[in-house]
């Protein structure tokens, strides 16, 4: 009977091993979709549809291109978990239907969930998706009920790990323009995005329960909060957002839930805020969960002609949602306002509203410098601000309208 040698046989193994680690990565899968039926003024949904599929099954990192052309689009879901990263390479434009009724009841027009390694880049002239929400705002009540359900939003990035996303422009959509769900280490750049100042809940990008979460260079006016972020953000970094029309970029409304998860390290750098109804902004509804907020800095800020530059409002509760009005159960700690420039539209030009229940922790007011043609107003309560550098206007100088 034939043996092998151990001395062999550890040779062999070697020799294996030595093979697979310099087996090269296979070269990357490239998928046009004007190979799989999409044409320049035509319906790209099928052909964007079998080009996922293939590019998810794909062993090696696969790229699809969409060419130069102006696409409709019905709602697509792009799902993982697939085998190697995906990028997408959008040269094309695209429209959705402005039907509602064309959406099936989905929430979403362009939906990416459960991906690892997902690109998506576009070339000069491309990657507008125009959500054509003109029909829809118009059949949408919210403003009457407070809640705004049923229209889908333009993008949905859902369960996403290691993305990066640049040059996007999403205009018109029915209802939020992009929402960033259970994602870790995303990154938006150069994002456009842009709906009338008085089409309802239309909001810029809405950041949820994520951790590791970057949006520079955005440029966004819409209806709604340009960027907001909800329970469970973790690590945020905003820089380079030039935001408005719309409502400003803000944290929460939280607590309105049980168990939301903590909102922590959220970063607001070199940012221009214009004709909005806030700034930057914190809120938490009055009669709330028990959750909180804290590491949130906001820095380098210019503004020009916002109603109120500098929120925090702990005693949200608008459409009289709560009967009772105890006060909110938010812990607000660690909270900074740096270098915040430029002129209010009202009088109020900071508001620091903390809840009588849980009084704000170290917050920070350095070098600010807010003007109102009558004269702009400080005003604090249930918060000892530590201030530094320029007071303009003077912390905590008028006296805080009594609670609710
Ligand atoms: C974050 O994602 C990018 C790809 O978008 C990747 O290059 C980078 O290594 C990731 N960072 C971490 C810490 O995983
Ligand atoms: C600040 O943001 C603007 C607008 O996005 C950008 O053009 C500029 O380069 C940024 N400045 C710095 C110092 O990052
Ligand atoms: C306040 O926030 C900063 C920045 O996120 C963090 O480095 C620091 O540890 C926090 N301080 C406290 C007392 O939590």
């Amino acid at each position: 009977m034939k043996t092998f040698n151990p001395i062999f046989i550890s040779f062999f193994y070697l020799f294996v091993s030595i093979v697979r680690s310099q087996t090269p990565v296979p070269a990357s899968v490239l998928i046009d979709i004007s190979n799989l039926g999409a044409k320049p003024d035509g319906d790209a949904t099928q052909a964007m549809m079998a080009a996922w599929k293939e590019a998810c099954a794909a062993i090696a990192p696969a790229k699809i291109i969409i060419p130069v052309g102006t696409y409709t689009l019905t709602a697509l879901k792009l799902l993982g978990p697939c085998k190697a990263p995906i990028t997408i390479e959008i040269a094309g434009n695209f429209k959705a239907p402005p039907e509602v009724a064309v959406f099936k009841g989905e929430d979403s027009w362009v939906k990416f969930e459960h991906v690892e390694g997902l690109t998506v880049t576009t070339l000069p002239g491309g990657g507008t998706f125009d959500g054509q929400g003109q029909v829809a705002w118009k059949q949408n009540n919210c403003a009457a009920t407070g809640t705004c359900d049923n229209l889908p939003y333009n993008f949905r990035f859902n369960f996403l790990t290691n993305t990066k996303i640049d040059g996007i422009s999403s205009l018109n959509s029915k209802l939020y323009h992009m929402a960033v769900l259970e994602c870790k280490n995303l990154t938006l750049s150069g994002i456009k995005i842009d709906a009338p100042a008085d089409s309802l809940n239309t909001d810029g990008i809405h950041i949820g329960r994520s951790e590791g979460i970057t949006v520079s260079n955005a440029k966004i006016g819409t209806g709604d909060d340009c960027i907001s972020m909800g329970d469970g953000a973790v690590n945020v970094n905003l820089e380079g957002i030039v935001c408005g029309p719309g409502h400003g970029i803000s944290i929460g409304s939280l607590g309105r839930y049980a168990n939301e998860a903590p909102v922590t390290g959220v970063h607001v750098k070199n940012c221009t805020i214009s004709n909005t109804d806030n700034g930057i902004r914190i809120k938490s509804w009055l009669n709330s969960f028990e959750t909180s907020a804290s590491d949130l800095h906001f820095e380098d800020i210019t503004v020009d002609n916002v109603l109120t530059p500098v929120l925090i409002d702990q005693e949200y509760c608008p459409y009289n949602h709560c009967k009772e009005k105890t006060p909110s159960k938010v812990k607000l700690s660690n909270i900074s306002f740096k270098n915040i420039k430029g002129t209010a539209g009202a009088k109020e030009a900071v508001k620091l509203l903390c809840s009588s229940g849980v009084p704000c922790d170290k917050v920070e007011l350095a070098d600010i410098d807010l003007t109102f043609a009558g004269g702009a107003v400080s005003m604090c309560k249930n918060v000892k601000p530590i201030t530094t550098g320029t007071q303009n206007p003077i912390a905590c100088g008028a006296p805080a309208p009594a609670s609710l």
